[in-house]
C-alpha cells in the first residue's frame, strides 16, 4: 500500500494513475455503447441485451466494484492535480490565452469531469438504481425518454463526455509514454473518431428512443 501512496504523493504518479484509470473508463463507455445501440434493433433486442448482461451475476458485480475503484481512484487523483496546479500558481494569469497545443477539450477537463460524476450519478438513479420488477429496461429508459428535460439533460451529458473523452483519450496514451511523433497522430485521430461514436451514438439515442416509444 506505501507504493500506491507514494505513487499519489508524485506529480508523474498520479497522472499515470489517471490515464490507467481513464483508459479502464474508454473501455467502459466502448462497451457500453455497443450494448445500448441493441436499443436501434427495437424493444425486444434491448431487453435481451440487458437479460443476458444480468446473467452474467457475480461478473457483472466484480466489473462494477472494480468500476467503482477506478472512480474513486480517478476522482481523488484528478482533484489532486487541480489543487496542484492552482497552488504552484496562486497569482492567476491576467490574459487567458489559449496557447501552446491548449485546446477547450484540455481546458476544460476538471469541470467536464465534475459534470460528467453529476451526470453518473442522476444517471444511475434513473436508470441502475430502480425497481425493475415488473418492468423491462427499455420500458424504464422509455419512460424517462418521454420527458424533454431528460432528452436534452442526456444530449448535453453527452456532448460533455465526448469533449472529455476527445482530449482524455490521447492524452492517456501520452502520458503512458507513447509521445511518439509517428504514433501520436494515429492515437489523436483515434481519439477524435471515439469521441465522435460517442457524441452521436449516445446522443442519438434517447431522440430515438422517444420516437419509438
Ligand atoms: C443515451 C445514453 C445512455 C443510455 C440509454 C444508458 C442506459 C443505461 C442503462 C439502461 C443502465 C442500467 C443497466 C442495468 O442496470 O441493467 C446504465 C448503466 C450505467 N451507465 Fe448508462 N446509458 C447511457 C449513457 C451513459 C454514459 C454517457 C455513461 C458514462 C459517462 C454511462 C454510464 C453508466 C454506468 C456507470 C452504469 C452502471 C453500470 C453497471 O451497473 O454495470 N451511461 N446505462
Amino acid at each position: 500500500m506505501s507504493w500506491f501512496i507514494a505513487t499519489l504523493r508524485s506529480s508523474i504518479g498520479k497522472k499515470l494513475m489517471m490515464a490507467l484509470t481513464g483508459l479502464g473508463f474508454i473501455g467502459f463507455l466502448a462497451g457500453h455503447l455497443a450494448g445500448n445501440l441493441t436499443i436501434y434493433g427495437g424493444r425486444e433486442s434491448f431487453n435481451s441485451y440487458a437479460e443476458h448482461l444480468h446473467s452474467l451475476g457475480v461478473f457483472v458485480r466484480v466489473a462494477e466494484i472494480g468500476l467503482l475503484f477506478f472512480a474513486f481512484i480517478h476522482i481523488t487523483t484528478g482533484l489532486l492535480l487541480f489543487l496542484d496546479n492552482f497552488s504552484s500558481r496562486p497569482v492567476r494569469y491576467r490574459v487567458n490565452k489559449s496557447s501552446g497545443g491548449r485546446t477547450l477539450g484540455s481546458r476544460s477537463m476538471p469541470y467536464t469531469g465534475i459534470a460528467i460524476l453529476v451526470f453518473v450519478i442522476f444517471h444511475l438513479i434513473n436508470f441502475h438504481f430502480v425497481d425493475k420488477t415488473g418492468t423491462t429496461i427499455f420500458n424504464i429508459v422509455s419512460t424517462a425518454f418521454q420527458n424533454p428535460i431528460y432528452i436534452a439533460v442526456y444530449i448535453a451529458a453527452i456532448v460533455i463526455v465526448a469533449l472529455h473523452v476527445s482530449h482524455g483519450f490521447w492524452s492517456a496514451f501520452q502520458t503512458l509514454g507513447l509521445n511518439h511523433g509517428k504514433y501520436m497522430p494515429i492515437f489523436k485521430t483515434a481519439g477524435l473518431l471515439f469521441s465522435l461514436a460517442v457524441g452521436f451514438g449516445f446522443g442519438f439515442l434517447p431522440v430515438y428512443v422517444s420516437m419509438i416509444s
